[in-house]
């Protein structure tokens, strides 16, 4: 793993429990020595301070630097590599080409993480350069099944799509729950009653929906009887188009993505 920030260290960790390993350790790579303290802390992986000291032998090579950063770390790693390895990115808008122009390579995995990999409860979508088999895309998606669930696709255009669905989702919900502490505590209730109403009823709504088969619609009008409070609230949402409000929400930050992975540039 090449960056032990957020995601990297996060995606690592998650990872380093897969089965595929056997008794190796994970190795991960972080230029700054402050970052790696932290890695090493917790004792989970074997962590280098010079590539050169890890990324010769490793068989799959994950990518987890601020797309800014690409360039220099391309350069350096361009010697290094060989055409066995497979290299997997979890940078947001850097395109599969840049990665294989850049680095020289033929075989690549862009993905799109999300936050509650930090939980093992992530999801991540990923797609392929053609030149990877089956059995190694099997073998990434066993990885990255160890920090949640993961779902393949077909191309480039769903992994900024589902950039505006769970990359940036996670704080679309972030967001909804600020709103709702800031009526509970309008309404009176101190900070503790007003994260305890809501967590849960998050955490509550959220199991229910996925201990059955039926749509959040559904559930919808099973809650909201007519002239009832939870029909006033939600006749309120549809009045003030809330829910176009959402999509839209959505598709902005999908173009964002779109827009990002256009005005990269290739490294030489
Ligand atoms: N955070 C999220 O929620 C999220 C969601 C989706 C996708 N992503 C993607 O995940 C990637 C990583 O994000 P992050 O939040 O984990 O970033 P981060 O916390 O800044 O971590 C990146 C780490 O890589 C190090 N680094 C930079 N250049 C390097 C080089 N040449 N060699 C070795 N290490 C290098 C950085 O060191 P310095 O700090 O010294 O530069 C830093 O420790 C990004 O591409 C981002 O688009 C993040």
């Amino acid at each position: 793993m090449i960056g032990a920030g957020n995601m990297g260290s996060t995606y690592a960790e998650g990872m380093s429990k897969s089965t595929l390993l056997n008794e190796k350790k994970l190795q991960i790579f972080d230029k700054d020595p402050e970052r790696l303290r932290a890695v090493q802390e917790r004792g989970i992986l074997e962590s280098f301070y010079k590539l050169e000291d890890c990324l010769p032998n490793a068989d799959i090579v994950f990518i987890a630097v601020k797309p800014d950063h690409i360039e220099g770390l391309f350069e350096e790693m361009k010697p290094m590599i060989d055409e066995k390895q497979m290299f997997v990115s979890l940078m947001a808008g850097v395109k599969l080409d840049t990665i294989l122009k850049g680095l020289g390579i033929k075989k690549a995995v862009r993905t799109m993480p999300n936050l509650p990999a930090q939980i093992g409860k992530g999801v991540t979508s990923y797609t392929a350069s053609k030149d990877v088999s089956r059995l190694e895309l099997i073998m990434v998606r066993s990885f990255l099944d160890k920090t949640g669930k993961s779902i393949h696709v077909e191309n480039e255009n769903f992994i900024d799509a589902s950039t505006g669905i769970s990359g940036s989702g996670p704080a679309y919900v972030f967001y909804f729950m600020q709103s709702m502490l800031e009526a509970a505590k309008k309404m009176g209730f101190s900070d503790y009653d007003s994260h305890v109403l809501v967590s849960s009823t998050f955490e509550g709504a959220v199991q229910l929906f996925n201990d059955s088969n039926i749509t959040p619609k559904k559930w919808m009008e099973r809650v909201a009887s007519k002239g009832g409070t939870t029909r006033a609230a939600l006749d309120f949402m549809t009045e003030n188009h809330v829910e176009d409000l959402i999509k839209d929400a959505a598709y902005a930050a999908f173009n964002r993505a779109v827009e990002l992975g256009k005005n990269q540039s290739t490294p030489k």
